[in-house]
């Protein structure tokens, strides 16, 4: 898992005046609006005994503990606790890691790392939300497998005949034409020609009559750290699947999707889009849950890859550079999951790089990385 870059934890408008829990890179998190309907991002885990602040109240900009009733700002800051006469003052140590947010494509988007605003990696573009001539849906689904396993499968055009032959695979043509990657510090994205199936239901209604071509554009694109667009060319239009694969811990993932058409643009259709979106991501979740080793190698050889799994080449090469900067997130950081554990990490937000001095006070240490935390491998 990577740290320090923007995730979209959450659709927009699921979050208001209630505290909501969202979880990613095995941490949990506290969202909320303020006052002024500004999203916060507070570490879920109060200082004084770790209870959860999404399980407590906000008022005004403040969240308070279901414990013991500390209240903590906007800020992560905490300015009361109730136990204690008001003339004592609050410990310096006394406050959580508040993580910078924004809002863009409908979705809550959370920095999970301590880098300062001029260095954050880009959120990836996504023309279509402001496109008039699309619509957009949103979809989710929880995958009980690594989400660098659903990533990679989303990138992944070979198994589209085998794994969606009754979708929009075609399992008579299963060859992929070699394909040239363009590739950015953040990105990878490549044009791939598939053989589509005849389309069925509703939107063979619309097809009907068109010939049917021999192969379809389609294109496959990551950008880090976990999103994935699928841009199919149908006959009938445009569809493009955004796909978010939120690590909820090592072997969880919530897939959140943002699909845009612009075909059957009515509201009427949004149904028969997301029982797509859906039968597409059942027909993947039983291979990847299956697929061991449960997390990624971190060496490259450690796998067999062919010339069609090229996206995926360059995405593990990528993470490779990011390992050796300091960014992997795992092992011991990951507090999420069964395990009963005596210590307890989080992520390191930018106060703490802003007073180093804090940074050692806060009773959540920060794990700033270096070297991958996985007892169970080492990267290249
Ligand atoms: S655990 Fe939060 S106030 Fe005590
Ligand atoms: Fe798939």
């Amino acid at each position: 898992m990577l740290k320090n870059f923007w995730y979209a934890v959450e659709f927009s408008g699921r979050v208001g005046r209630e505290p909501r829990k969202v979880t990613c890179l095995g941490q949990d998190f506290v969202l909320y609006r303020t006052a002024s309907g500004a999203v916060t991002c507070l570490s879920d885990l109060c200082v004084h005994r770790g209870g959860a602040l999404s399980m407590g109240k906000v008022n005004g900009d403040c969240i308070t503990c279901p414990y013991h009733g500390w209240q903590y700002d906007a800020d992560g800051v905490c300015v009361r606790i109730p136990a204690n006469s008001p003339e004592r003052s609050i410990p310096r140590k006394a406050r959580v890691d508040a993580y910078p947010t924004l809002e863009r494509y409908g979705m809550v988007w959370a920095f999970l790392g301590d880098l300062p605003e001029a260095e954050r990696p880009p959120i990836p573009e996504i023309p279509e939300w402001d496109d008039p001539a699309f619509r957009a849906v949103e979809y989710e689904m929880v995958v009980d497998a690594n989400y660098e396993r659903t990533f990679e499968n989303v990138v992944d055009a070979s198994h589209t005949p085998f794994v969606h032959g009754t979708a929009f695979g075609n399992p008579d043509k299963p060859e992929i034409p070699d394909f040239r990657v363009q590739q950015t510090d953040w990105s990878a994205e490549a044009d791939i020609e598939l053989s589509p199936p005849p389309p069925k239901g509703l939107w063979g209604l619309l097809f009907r009559g068109k010939p049917r071509p021999e192969y379809v554009t389609v294109t496959n694109a990551w950008y880090l750290p976990n999103i994935v667009k699928l841009h199919v060319r149908l006959p009938i239009g445009d569809l493009l699947l955004y796909d978010f694969n939120i690590p909820l811990s090592q072997d969880r993932t919530l897939v959140k999707i943002l699909g845009f058409r612009n075909f059957f643009t009515g509201g009427w259709a949004d149904a028969n889009t997301r029982k797509r979106i859906e039968k597409i991501l059942l027909q993947d979740r039983p291979v990847v849950e299956s697929q061991r080793p449960e997390l990624l190698p971190f060496d490259l050889s450690d796998e067999l890859h062919v010339r069609s799994d090229a996206l995926q080449v360059a995405y593990r090469r990528r993470r490779t550079q990011l390992i050796k900067q300091g960014w992997w997130v795992g092992g011991d950081d990951v507090i999420t999951g069964d395990a009963p554990r005596r210590t307890a990490t989080v992520i390191a937000s930018p106060a703490r790089r802003d007073n180093p001095e804090l940074a050692s006070a806060w009773v959540h240490k920060a794990r700033n990385g270096g070297q991958p935390h996985d007892p169970a491998g080492s990267a290249q």
